[in-house]
């Protein structure tokens, strides 16, 4: 009767005459809260409803074009088809915001970067076939001049290798800021057979066209400009262009069906996925290589290095609906009157069991009915 004891020392550790008091409070309290459960999950939990999770498919198309002016490259301008990396990808968009370009890039010899690994005086300093991780080519053993001050490691490689020391700041695609991204995203919820998408049958051509969404004035709009969609994750969108990230475009679908299917609307939010840490910054931001290539008139081949930082948006698209049905109420009731039972008996088995009274309170349940013994040969009513 050990389990006795210990429910007996948390439950009921009262002088007798006040037991019978704080019983039936216990039970009560008990009965309440399991009444008062039962009918939160019924009611705020809609266990009447029959529920199902939404099935989507989202296209995406940015806009913008963008005039940058540097001495290597002059005027020139940029539009989606150069930001826009790759041009179509599954429920993401990556928008370039800054670039390292290096150009005509053939193979052959050149000097390493310098770093502690590559820096040399002599020859002697670098070994031939040496690669690490870091390497841009294969060492060639010979040390060459890389700038007028620095001699480094000659290497067989893409030259003249890539110098990313320096990140373009402010980002190079500042203007990314004002591009535009439309989504498109359609849904269904199997069970139910319905099907919407985020651009409601109550916009019309002409407001698609100039709309821009904002969370007060425009909350249905599927066009967002970039900035926007930082800005509403709380972060700086000059800062995030420089080394890149990545931002979730979060779309909720969640819909009672009970109700018109007008009321079911989409409701956007936003947030950075990558942490931005700011004690934290090593290898901060987002970004990749590529390159383009060119057959040159002589019949060599050379090719353009892209480093690209860049902002990634994912389209996260997530909802439940829920519909009315007689199954899922039925259970629910049931599990609900279960509940009721097993609190009931559980509560009598602490009383009737375990309290130190419970002779007391088993006389008080009760009422025993004293049984008339029968005399031999005494019978019930008369033979006929
Ligand atoms: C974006 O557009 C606004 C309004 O047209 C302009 O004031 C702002 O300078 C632009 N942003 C950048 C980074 O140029």
């Amino acid at each position: 009767m050990a389990l006795c004891e210990v429910l007996n020392s948390f439950l009921f550790e009262y002088d007798t005459p006040r037991i019978v008091l704080i019983r039936s409070r216990k039970v009560g309290l008990v009965n309440r809260g399991c009444s008062s459960a039962f009918s939160w999950v019924f009611l705020w939990e809609k266990g009447y409803q029959e529920t199902d999770s939404v099935v989507s498919s989202v296209t995406t198309k940015v806009k913008g074009v963008t005039l940058t002016n540097t001495s290597t490259l002059g005027a020139r301008i940029w539009d989606v088809a150069d930001y826009v990396i790759p041009p179509q990808g599954e429920n993401t968009v990556f928008v370039m915001t800054n670039v390292i370009l290096t150009l005509n890039q053939s193979q052959g010899h050149c000097p390493e970067l310098p770093d502690d690994q590559t820096v040399c005086k002599v020859k002697s300093d670098c070994v031939p076939g040496y690669v690490s991780t870091h390497s841009s080519g294969i060492q060639t053993g010979e040390c060459v001049p890389y700038n007028s001050s620095i001699n480094t490691c000659q290497v067989l490689a893409w030259c003249p290798v890539e110098d990313d020391s320096h990140i373009p700041k402010p980002a190079f695609l500042r203007e990314a800021e004002n591009f535009t991204l439309l989504v498109k995203n359609n849904i269904w919820y199997r069970k139910f057979n319905f099907s919407k998408r985020n651009i409601l049958p109550t916009i019309n051509s002409t407001y698609l066209k100039n709309c821009i969404y904002d969370a007060q004035t425009d909350p249905f709009c599927p066009i967002f400009r970039l900035g926007k969609i930082v800005e509403a994750a709380g972060q700086d969108f000059q800062e995030m262009a420089v080394e890149g990230g990545v931002m979730a475009l979060q779309i909720n679908w969640d819909c009672n069906l009970d109700r018109a299917a007008s009321h079911c609307v989409p409701k956007y939010s936003f947030r950075r996925l990558d942490n931005k840490d700011s004690a934290h910054t090593v290898s901060p931001g987002y970004n990749f290589r590529f390159a383009k290539y060119y057959r040159n008139r002589d019949g060599s081949e050379s090719r353009t290095l892209i480093k690209a930082y860049g902002i990634r948006f994912d389209i996260i698209v997530f909802g439940k609906a829920g519909k009315f049905d007689v199954i899922p109420t039925m259970i629910n009731i049931g599990s609900g009157l279960a509940l009721f039972g097993v609190a009931t008996v559980l509560c009598d088995i602490v009383v009737l069991y375990c309290m130190k009274k419970k002779y007391y309170y088993r006389e008080k349940k009760y009422k025993y009915v004293e049984d008339h013994e029968l005399g031999v040969g005494e019978t019930y009513g008369t033979n006929s």
